[in-house]
């Protein structure tokens, strides 16, 4: 048994990431989509595969018809994923979705993802948690840079991406849940690393979306991700700030940060909004600004301790 799957092992791509952590709201589909689109904003040929049940839609794939769908089947809602992983066949991925940004969407479909991996775990054994892998390695030369989003829902969820990636990176936000799912991935590391994939490393983990000036209580935070992850693990400076309205309108909008940030200029203002020219919705507010620029500060962050874990 312990040779049949030592056989089948997959070096994943170079420049590979799964952002994740055993917990929900913690801005990791957020930081995934940023990761990915401003990987492919500076050149790089990139891939973004969201192997989540909730697809966010932060670039605008699904209400506003960016990207060009692969011919056949509706590749919507996780259903391209599942297909591909159902018929052992090659991902496609919906094309430039942004210049240089290809995504495989998660959504609804992707919790079946999970109940096919327990089958054919019974059937095939433990080498089906490289199942992603296999379907990722035909269009991997494609890509400079695969991004993963990941699901909290399950442990079978969170082994699949880990066993196609090079690298993952942790994002927490400071309550005790948040502490907890990383105890999680830190356990589903550390079999994945051992079993199927030995070229995982730990890039690091950071506090998202947090209060900027509360650096006592990001002191006891960092603690805490030593603790769950081991002391060794890199811990980033940048810390997102909190900015609910922000990161809130540019999801709805299906924008980067960056790009909603480029409306400001614009933008209607409150005035337009009291004299009924516009709405609540037309308004961009300036905190996008040093939201942007949090978030890109974050992802050369990000970029910079896979670079140095490589
Ligand atoms: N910097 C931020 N400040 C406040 N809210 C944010 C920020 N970034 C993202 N959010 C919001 O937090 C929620 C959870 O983020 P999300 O990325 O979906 O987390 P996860 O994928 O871990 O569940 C979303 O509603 C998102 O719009
Ligand atoms: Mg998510």
């Amino acid at each position: 048994m312990l040779n049949e799957s030592a056989a089948q092992l997959i070096e994943p791509p170079e420049g590979s990431t799964v952002v994740g952590t055993g917990k929900g709201g913690v801005g990791k589909s957020t930081v995934a989509a940023h990761l990915a689109g401003e990987a492919a904003e500076a050149g790089y040929r990139t891939l973004l595969i969201c192997v989540t049940g909730q697809d966010d839609d932060d670039l605008g794939i699904k209400r506003f018809g960016r990207g060009t769908h692969p011919a056949g089947p509706s590749v919507l809602d996780g259903q391209g994923l599942y297909r591909a992983l159902h018929d052992r066949t090659p991902l496609q991925p919906i094309r430039e979705v942004r210049p240089n940004l290809d995504v495989v969407p998660g959504g609804p479909m992707v919790g079946e993802v999970s109940q096919l991996l327990m089958l054919r775990m019974m059937q095939e054994g433990p080498g089906v948690v490289l199942s992603l892998a296999r379907a990722l390695a035909p269009i991997a030369a494609l890509y400079d840079r695969v991004v993963f989003d990941s699901a909290p829902e399950s442990d079978s969820l969170e082994q699949l991406v880990l066993a196609s990636a090079k690298h993952l990176i942790v994002p927490t936000r400071s309550d005790d849940s948040s502490i907890l799912g990383m105890e999680r991935i830190s356990r589903n590391f550390k079999v994945v690393k051992r079993q199927v994939n030995p070229h995982l490393q730990m890039a690091g983990a950071f506090l998202y979306g947090s209060n900027r000036s509360a650096t006592l209580m990001h002191a006891a935070v960092r603690d805490d991700i030593r603790r769950t992850l081991g002391e060794g693990t890199p811990i980033l400076d940048t810390i997102v700030g909190y900015r609910e309205l922000p990161a809130r309108n540019a999801r709805k909008k299906g924008l980067l940060f960056g790009e909603y940030a480029e409306l400001l200029p614009t933008s209607a203002t409150r005035y337009d909004v009291k004299a009924g020219r516009a709405t609540d919705a037309d308004v961009v507010p300036d905190t996008i600004i040093p939201l942007a620029k949090e978030m890109r500060e974050l992802n050369q962050e990000i970029l910079e301790h896979c670079r140095k874990a490589a």
